[in-house]
């Protein structure tokens, strides 16, 4: 080999070797999201939702984190069996630091309270946990982007039953392209990570504050969840 070729095969192997030669050979997508984040061995139940609080809050380059106030990671019981999962932060949630206790928040009160709820026996967050600007809906790319710690936060709870408020949590938990009117009212299943738990979908507070006459669809979910509890023996 002459010594031109030479150098030009030497260098291309210096630029493979800088690209990362999986990333040429496999035609797969690249995932820029580590999709399967880990926590460390043996941590106890508290421990772990520190940890991963510290994880979302080293979250780099995202416009929610950036124009947020304060990040917003979960309200009630850890130990609690029943889990719920809103959208994401609005207003007052960014200026507290705690899920649903804007005017939607007093609405989901009144709900849990219906069926002997309240927040010391259920468990809340949301699929984003920093304000999305203006109240906006999260883009399927954030909702990608923190799902990763949402399943890992479902995972540490490991609820028996899964509340899912309104379509951006139904859609992050369950897929795109589900109609909240279509799926609501009925048992779902699918296992996230390592649970399995009771998944049910019901209208967000919000928007039954704008459509109040869909709350008697929503307490036909809220008494699903009752009876449900009763089977489980809680
Ligand atoms: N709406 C949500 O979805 N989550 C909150 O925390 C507040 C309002």
């Amino acid at each position: 080999m002459n010594k031109k070729v030479n150098q030009k095969v030497l260098s291309l192997i210096e630029y493979y070797n800088l690209l990362n030669m999986d990333l040429l050979i496999n035609n797969s997508p690249i995932n820029r999201f580590e999709n399967n984040k880990k926590l460390s061995n043996g941590l106890e139940k508290s421990q772990q939702l520190e940890e991963l609080k510290k994880m979302i809050g080293s979250i780099k380059n995202c416009e929610l984190k950036n124009s947020a106030n304060k990040m917003v990671f979960s309200d009630g019981n850890i130990n609690s069996k029943i889990m719920l999962i809103g959208e994401g932060p609005g207003a007052q949630e960014d200026q507290e630091g705690l899920p649903f206790v804007g005017r939607a928040g007093k609405l989901l009160d009144k709900m849990l309270g219906s069926i002997n709820l309240n927040r010391k026996k259920v468990y809340i967050s949301n699929v984003v946990n920093y304000r999305p600007p203006k109240n906006r809906r999260p883009t399927d790319q954030e909702i990608e982007r923190y799902y990763p710690f949402l399943k890992l936060h479902i995972e540490i709870i490991n609820p028996k039953i899964l509340v899912l408020l309104g379509s951006t949590a139904l859609n992050a938990i369950i897929g795109n392209g589900k109609a909240i009117s279509k799926v609501r009212g009925k048992w779902i299943k699918k296992q996230i990570g390592i649970c399995h738990p009771h998944i049910i979908a019901s209208f967000h507070p919000a928007f039954l504050m704008r459509q109040p006459d869909q709350k008697k669809l929503a307490w036909i979910d809220l008494k699903l969840i009752r009876e449900k509890m009763k089977q489980l023996n809680f």
